[in-house]
């Protein structure tokens, strides 16, 4: 489950967040928790599982779109499904809102979308069929 970021999470959430590309260095990593603390329309949550924090993902909200700035997953729980159901649980919180991404997100929000229209068109193509 998504849990809303604060400081208690700071040295967990600094290091999951160092898995990202542009993330390597404690001076930016300092600076990314500072301005998702200090700034209104950015958001930072944790993705919670029995053995404890194993994600990070982090938003900017504007009026119409949500741009998704961080995400990631402990490298020992990656390919399980964790990244996307991050993305669902987030998109959830913000219905009207349309995801959008920045540089280092693009490719796997791409995948993500993708996966979502062809899940929406097989729904439509067998409505009785469980997903
Ligand atoms: C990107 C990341 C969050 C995905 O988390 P995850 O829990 O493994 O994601 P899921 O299990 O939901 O999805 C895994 C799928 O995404 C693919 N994938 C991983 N990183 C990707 C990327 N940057 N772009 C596109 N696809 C990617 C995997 O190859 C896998 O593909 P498959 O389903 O066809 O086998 C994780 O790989 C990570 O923490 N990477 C380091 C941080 C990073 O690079 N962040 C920026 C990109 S969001």
């Amino acid at each position: 489950m998504l849990i809303r970021y604060n400081k208690n999470h700071e040295k967990i959430a600094m290091g999951l967040l160092s898995f990202n590309p542009d993330e390597k260095d404690l001076q930016k990593l300092l600076q990314t928790i500072n301005e998702y603390v200090s700034e209104q329309n950015r958001q930072l949550y944790l993705w919670k599982e029995e053995e404890g924090m194993i994600g990070v993902i982090g938003v900017k909200i504007g009026e119409i779109e949500i741009q998704l700035q961080h995400l990631s997953v402990n490298p020992s729980h990656r390919d399980k499904g964790f990244g996307k159901r991050m993305i669902k649980e987030l998109l959830e919180l913000y219905p009207d809102k349309k995801l959008t991404a920045n540089e280092t997100t693009e490719t796997f929000v791409e995948k993500f979308d993708t996966e979502q229209t062809l899940q929406e068109e097989n729904k439509k193509e067998h409505p009785l069929s469980v997903y």
